[in-house]
């Protein structure tokens, strides 16, 4: 077979255009596997190895009540997938349209190719740049930026931002903590090129003197994995460390634009925990109508998060065109940032 390097790769690609050059979102997508688990299914399986949890717990301290696990034979850059597709579709585009392809996770299918090399083989299609983006939860605000950046400097002019989790592939369930809260799941965007600004700011952030409170610190060699390869979090240190972050980025974002917080029609924060969302909220003087919530539903799929509350947002008729939204993250790195949308 060879290798046709000049497929999808439009004329625009190359050559640098003059004039003022933005991007907006064109259309989104997501998919959640159908495992729907539900915080008393967790408390009967927790409670067959002796461990003691319960429905009242997990709603009163995260606003969690149910998640989506993938069958174990599904992997994240298939749930990706489906996602991607609905993206391209909303966006009235052919999968042969897209010119980049970036991927934000944390759960690949293989060690490499990257996820975002795989969907674009299952899309069907040759020679765009494909990379996978990781910074944890806030792997896709690091994706979006990336690609946003990618189209304003003429690198790309249609560009598939995916956040694609099997997070539950990560959890102990000997660890009430924390297998709680995780989710699988998958959500997409398409980035156009685009005249006026969709993508009004972005700011993006990381400090790994934090590294130690959320991990994962197995690594594979050879052929096996080494250390334990399983969420750890001290949930406490990230709560704290999340509300402020969250805080500042939000603010940061809002001023490089000149606009002030009371704009924001919808604040869409990566979806953790539900009181870490109402504080930022409240730290914004936003009243908490005008945050989307899927976290009851989904928990936590880390990546995925932003994207599947974005697309649930707009499927639903919460977000509308000509709508404010900023898009917020944090997680493991630590890393955090934010991007201010014009939808
Ligand atoms: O996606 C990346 C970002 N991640 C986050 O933003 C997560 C941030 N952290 C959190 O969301 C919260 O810290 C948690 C939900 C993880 C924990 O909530 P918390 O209010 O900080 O609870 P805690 O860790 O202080 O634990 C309170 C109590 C403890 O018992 P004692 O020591 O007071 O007797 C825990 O052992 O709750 C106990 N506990 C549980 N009880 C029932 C912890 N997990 C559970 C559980 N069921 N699943």
């Amino acid at each position: 077979m060879s290798l046709r390097q000049t497929d999808n790769v439009p004329s625009s690609h190359l050559v640098h255009s003059a004039g003022s050059r933005f991007s907006r979102i064109a259309g989104t997508g997501s998919y959640l596997p159908p495992g729907r688990v539900t915080n008393q299914d967790l408390v009967d399986r927790l409670a067959r190895d002796g461990l003691e949890t319960s429905d009242d717990w997990i709603v009163e301290r995260t606003g969690i009540r149910a998640r989506h696990f993938a069958e174990p034979h599904v992997t994240s850059s298939a749930l990706g997938l489906i996602a991607s597709q609905r993206a391209i579709e909303a966006a009235g585009l052919q999968p042969a349209d897209i010119d980049l392809i970036i991927c934000a996770t944390s759960t690949p299918d293989m060690v490499f190719p990257s996820n975002a090399c795989l969907i674009q083989r299952d899309l069907g299609i040759h020679g765009c740049p494909a990379f996978d983006v990781q910074a944890v939860c806030s792997g896709f605000i690091y994706a979006l930026t990336v690609a946003d950046a990618m189209i304003r400097s003429g690198g790309a002019t249609k560009a598939l931002v995916v956040g694609a989790e099997v997070f539950s592939r990560l959890l102990d369930f000997t660890d009430r903590t924390t297998c709680v809260l995780f989710g699988d799941g998958a959500g997409a965007v398409v980035l156009e090129a685009s005249d006026k600004p969709g993508i009004v700011s972005s700011c993006l952030h990381a400090d790994g003197q934090y590294a130690h409170m959320l991990n994962v610190p197995g690594n594979v060699s050879g052929g096996s994995v080494l250390g334990d390869a399983t969420l750890k979090m001290d949930g406490s240190s990230v709560f704290k460390l999340a509300v402020s972050v969250l805080d500042k980025a939000a603010h940061e974002v809002l001023d490089k634009a000149g606009r002030d917080p009371a704009s924001i029609d919808w604040l869409i924060p990566h979806q953790a925990n539900l009181r870490i969302m109402q504080g930022t909220a409240k730290k914004l003087k936003l009243p908490p109508e005008k945050i989307v919530v899927t976290v009851d539903q989904h928990g936590n799929t880390s990546a995925a998060s932003i994207p599947l509350a974005l697309d649930h947002a707009v499927r639903g008729g919460q977000v509308q065109r000509g709508h404010s939204l900023v898009l917020e993250g944090v997680g493991g790195g630590f890393t955090w940032g934010a991007v201010l949308v014009d939808y």
